[in-house]
């Protein structure tokens, strides 16, 4: 057969992307986008630290320059022509993301939106005119949130005849997290224990109420029917000071919280999210002791226990960061996977049910 009359191979279009933020997260979202393997090609970055300010995002990654510099300004990065912003901040600014959207580029995001149903009808109603102004979509994805909270559990609960009760469990070490602006500021392990409540700070509220929607998301799609998602938290003090990265956390202060967001259907818990939260090598005994990870549990018909952990390898030694790097992976990834359906979508919400994030790199590209 002649060269000219070879079957073209069809490549996926190139999606151009945005990185929005360059923490644990947005930095491996970055290397990703950045290993040209995956039909992304990288044009702006929008940070938040002065010092990132017109720095390279090759080096912001530990990589050589890439030619494409990172800006604190919101307006010239808004300016940019691109498909998506993968938005993954700390702190997420609704009337931020609307500008994004309506100027005419889609958002995946980590940080928020896992459940749109079940957002303030305010809210739902200006990221929908963002969208439509701008022709674009919008999803909220991760690890957890995200695939373990949604579309794990879903596919789980398709193999059952009846449920009386789902519960998911968190089990984690946060020592070895390598952001103590998050552990630290944001989850205020090493504050007093009577700080740790939902209403003691905007993060907490915040943080709160995503695994709130996830509740609701999960009895929602499974007609659970509940009437009530109630927030609880009981934070242990550490009984010794413990050095955690660049933080002292003091002996007294908060070194274990056991959060549980439970739906229930007049009195009845239904559908449940706890946490076991710990910083330092103390554990509490009366706590349950799940592996580390996530487990999910269906007590019904059958009864269903799957237990999920992400490691950087099964096969060959790693450090433990990277270890613990490979969650934030999982988590960039849900999203960044997301892409081409997201920016193929209607315009308004893709929702964990919506979109099943296939990879874009997988075997073929090793
Ligand atoms: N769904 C999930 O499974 C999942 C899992 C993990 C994390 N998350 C979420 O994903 C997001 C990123 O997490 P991470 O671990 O990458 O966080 P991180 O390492 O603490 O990174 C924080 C990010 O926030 C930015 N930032 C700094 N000051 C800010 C401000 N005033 N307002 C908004 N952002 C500010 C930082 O800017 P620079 O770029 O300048 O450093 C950085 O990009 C968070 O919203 C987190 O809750 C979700």
């Amino acid at each position: 057969m002649p060269e000219s009359a070879a079957v073209p191979v069809t490549e996926a279009p190139a999606h151009r992307v945005i990185g929005w933020g360059t923490g644990a997260v947005g930095r491996e979202v970055l290397a990703a986008v950045l290993d040209h393997r995956s039909g992304l090609e990288l044009v702006g970055v929008k940070v938040y630290s002065d010092d990132k300010d017109g720095v390279d995002a090759g080096i912001l990654v530990g990589r050589e320059p890439v030619g494409v510099k990172a800006s604190v300004d919101t307006d010239r990065i808004l300016a940019l022509d691109a498909d998506c912003v993968v938005y993954t901040p700390r702190l997420t600014d609704l009337a931020e993301v609307c500008a994004i959207l309506a100027s005419g580029k889609n958002v995946v995001t980590t940080a928020f939106l896992f459940h749109p149903n079940r957002i303030s009808q305010a809210d739902r109603d200006h990221l929908l005119a963002a969208c439509q102004a701008g022709g674009t979509s919008i999803h909220g994805g991760g690890l957890n949130p995200g695939v373990l909270s949604g579309a794990l559990p879903l596919a789980m609960a398709g193999m059952s005849r009846t449920i009386q009760r789902l519960t998911l469990q968190e089990r984690a070490d946060w020592s070895v997290y390598d952001s103590t602006a998050i552990t630290f500021d944001n989850m205020r392990f090493g504050s007093p224990v009577d700080e740790i409540d939902p209403a003691a700070s905007e993060f907490l509220a915040f943080n709160s109420a995503i695994f709130t929607e996830q509740v609701w998301l999960l009895a929602d799609a499974l007609h659970a029917g509940i009437d009530e998602v109630t927030a609880t938290v009981e934070a242990v003090a550490a009984e010794h000071d413990h050095q955690i990265f660049d933080h002292l956390l003091s002996a007294g202060t908060t070194a274990g919280q056991r959060w549980k967001w439970t739906g229930r259907r007049a009195g009845d818990a239904l559908v449940e999210i706890e946490t076991l939260w710990t910083v330092g090598n103390e554990y509490p005994k009366h706590w349950p002791k799940p592996q580390h990870g996530w487990t999910l549990t269906i007590e019904g018909d059958p009864s269903m226990r799957t237990h999920f952990m992400s490691l950087a390898s099964f096969e060959r030694d790693a450090t433990m960061l990277e270890h613990v790097n490979s969650a934030n992976v999982a988590t960039g990834m849900a999203v960044l996977n997301a892409i081409p359906a997201v920016c193929a979508a209607a315009p308004g919400f893709a929702t964990q049910a919506s979109v099943v994030p296939r990879t874009l790199i997988g075997f073929g590209n090793l």
